[in-house]
């Protein structure tokens, strides 16, 4: 392959990011919408913003800082994106999971995956913390199209269990240890960037779907392409579409990650140190 491959660019973006920083961090996460907060409480941390990186997309949705910190959250050393790239900005389901081929050449071999998501479960309510237990993939992209590099994984991954039933047990623990109230559920991935429509809704209710938004899933497949297990936890901004008698908008899904920020990190902590013992 070419020495502009897949595999060399995340190599040279990863000896990039280590070369910042003395750290060398085996868990890396991805803070979604309003969710970012977490990254400015890490110590030691080097903050690196994503057009520095070479190779790397920027976000570009609001509620998204667009850096890399990696730093130490207690003793953990961790790299935390603070937002994400989507496919509704333009990008290839290649690039948007570009940061988790990165981490992965990083020596990354856990990632927390994280989002706001409309709740179409009637049982949860706005500001609720849902496990990702399970994902539909309605964005008609995969980002391991094309050629297949064996360096990265399989050319046809197994995604049984995508999502760690062992992290998902860890962060139930860890919720329940600190009465947070941690539901789980079925993701439901779509292209965006409109919100769905109230039929869209039911529909994706009928199909089993529990919770609904625009990313994660192509981060998820490349993850799992190269054996980084996840644990993913949205939080539900807003009732999806139809729900409730009212419209959706960006800033109240930017206003309620802010209200779950305290419970968010709370839960992140808790989970962090035995998702480390779990790796070393
Ligand atoms: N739909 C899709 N994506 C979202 C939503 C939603 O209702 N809320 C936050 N992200």
């Amino acid at each position: 392959m070419s020495t502009n491959d897949l595999f060399t660019r995340a190599e040279s973006a990863a000896q990039f990011l280590l070369s910042q920083t003395a750290l060398r961090p085996t868990i890396g996460l991805i803070l979604g919408s309003g969710l970012g907060a977490f990254a400015d409480s890490l110590t030691d941390a080097s903050r690196v913003p994503y057009a520095q990186i070479p190779a790397f997309p920027r976000s570009t949705a609001i509620g998204h800082a667009g850096q890399m910190v990696i730093g130490k959250a207690g003793a953990i050393a961790v790299a935390a994106m603070q937002g994400r790239a989507h496919l509704y900005e333009g990008y290839s389901a290649q690039e948007v999971a570009f940061p988790i081929r990165v981490f992965g050449r990083m020596g990354v071999r856990s990632v927390i995956l994280t989002n706001a998501a409309g709740g179409i479960n009637l049982k949860y309510q706005q500001g609720a913390l849902v496990l990702i237990k399970d994902h539909i993939n309605l964005q008609g992209h995969n980002p391991l199209v094309g050629p297949n590099d064996d360096r990265l994984g399989l050319r046809f991954p197994d995604m049984t269990q995508a999502y760690s039933r062992a992290y998902g047990k860890v962060a139930q623990e860890e919720a329940s240890k600190l009465a947070l109230p941690l539901e789980d559920g079925v993701y439901a991935a779509l292209l965006g960037p409109s919100y769905e429509t109230p039929a869209e809704i039911r529909y994706l209710r009928t199909i089993g779907a529990d919770l609904v938004g625009m990313s994660t899933v192509a981060e998820v497949i490349a993850a799992r392409h190269m054996g980084i297990k996840v644990l993913a936890i949205s939080c539900v901004t807003n009732m999806a579409a139809g729900i409730l008698d009212q419209p959706l908008s960006h800033q109240e899904v930017l206003e309620t990650g802010e209200k779950v920020r305290g419970q968010f990190e709370a839960l992140l902590r808790a989970v962090l140190p035995r998702i480390a013992a779990d790796l070393s």
